[in-house]
């Protein structure tokens, strides 16, 4: 796609999360958001090749003899962050899940609905008889979704096919949409989501299909970086998850899971295959912070899916900050238990609901959703190197964008380079 070469000027606040530390920002690191008043920021080629004052940035000389060639963007004083990297999402799915929702209201809880037809397997049927373009265009559709609310790179995870087929449909279904967008989609795995109708009580076999065909014919076609389990009572065991691991690992993919979201799972024998990331982590066992806290795994929190099954628990950010644990925030947008794309929605969340502070909130959002997908060598920061991938929103102070809930004050994104949004035209 075009990219032509930008100079964003007259940025009230730049959120530059640069740092002078490796790895991902954990404790005090993590409200550093490395401000920059008054910037510019230059790219080229798809690439950010400087970053600094606006005076500064005029004054260069190589901008001056090229200024004619450059499209110039006036921020009019807004704040100016990377793009938010969901690190966290399901878009492959045909229909909004609204009986579950009514049955919900009416004092339903998740694992009641599952029992009785709803929930994860009630979206199976949508995905086996959709068509691949069909899928295509609902992913691409939400793509866009997220780009105008700011969200630059996103994790996409197959899920509700739950057979060879299916699952290999909806991975190609997420590398065509990604194709026609021009932000970064990082490609998930999720056959073991839940056991599907037809392996009902044969849950070994089904097990045996993810491990033996899908995980294998996946690694092959290069459809997938990271293969997911959820990990959970009435889906899979941490034993039925540490073999899926294994088999991950046979063919060179990363992992990463769902953990914690209803019931407590140890640690321990997870971490073993170093996960890039474990996610929910609404229960888990005080012991095993420390461990968690000394690796790298991230431990990713998607309070969406709190508020939309009603839970009035939700994870306890603070205590695995103070502990160390490298955090991070996205939407698990889905049709069961998230159904929202909005990044600032989630960060809302997290500020009045898991007491993070704003600051925490954007550095969660942003540079540690990129470790949580091992692209933070790319994404994740402003600084001259990394993908062109940029949020420019209508306010005028970092903390605003956690504030207005529900509301959308995304202006402008620049994905790898490429330029959309109302500042754009
Ligand atoms: O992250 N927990 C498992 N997967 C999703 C829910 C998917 C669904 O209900 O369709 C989640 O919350
Ligand atoms: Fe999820």
């Amino acid at each position: 796609m075009d990219s032509p070469t930008l100079l964003l000027t007259n940025i009230g606040q730049l959120l530059t999360l640069r740092s002078a530390a490796d790895g991902a920002r954990r404790g005090a690191s993590l409200s550093d958001l490395g401000i920059i008043q008054d910037a510019a920021v230059l790219c080229l080629g798809g690439k950010i090749v400087s970053v600094g004052e606006t005076k500064d940035a005029l004054r260069d000389l190589w901008l001056k003899k090229n200024r004619k060639k450059i499209s110039e963007i006036d921020c009019g004083g807004r704040v100016v962050f990377p793009g938010f990297v969901d690190s966290h999402t399901h878009p492959v799915f045909t229909h909004p899940r609204l009986v579950d929702f009514e049955k919900r209201i009416s004092g339903a809880n998740y694992e009641e609905i599952a029992e009785a037809g709803g929930g994860i397997r009630s979206s199976i049927d949508g995905v086996r008889k959709a068509s691949k373009t069909a899928l295509t265009q609902k992913v691409r559709a939400v793509l866009t979704d997220m780009a105008r609310h700011g969200t630059t790179t996103v994790e996409a995870k197959s899920g509700y096919g739950l057979s060879l087929e299916s699952e290999l449909k909806s991975l190609e279904a997420i590398r065509a949409a990604a194709r026609e967008w021009p932000g970064t989609v990082v490609p998930t795995l999720l056959g073991a989501h839940v056991v599907p109708p037809e392996y009902r009580g044969r849950s070994q076999e089904y097990v045996d299909l993810v491990c033996n065909e899908m995980v294998p014919a996946v690694a092959q076609r290069k459809l997938a970086q990271f293969v997911d389990v959820f990990s959970e009572r009435g889906a899979f065991s941490a034993d039925e998850t540490a073999r899926i691991f294994q088999a991950a690992e046979k063919h060179g993919l990363a992992v990463r899971a769902h953990l914690g979201q209803l019931s407590e799972t140890r640690l321990d024998p997870l971490l073993r295959y170093h996960p890039a990331s474990l996610d929910h982590m609404d229960h888990v066992n005080d012991a095993d912070l420390p461990t968690l806290a000394q690796s790298d795994t991230v431990a990713t929190f998607v309070p969406g899916a709190n508020y939309f099954l009603g839970l009035a628990r939700y994870p306890n950010a603070r205590q695995f900050i103070d502990s160390g644990v490298a955090v991070a925030l996205a939407t698990d947008y889905n049709p069961g238990s998230s159904p929202t794309f909005s990044m600032p929605m989630a960060m809302s969340l997290a500020c009045t609901h898991m007491k993070m502070s704003p600051a925490e909130a954007i550095a969660a959002a942003t540079i540690n959703g990129a470790w949580a997908l091992r692209l933070a060598g790319c994404k994740g920061s402003v600084e001259a190197g990394k993908d062109a991938d940029l949020a420019v929103f209508n306010v005028s102070d970092y903390r605003e964008i956690p504030y207005w809930f529900g509301a959308n004050r995304c202006a402008m994104t620049v994905m790898n380079g490429v330029p959309s949004g109302h500042l754009w035209s």
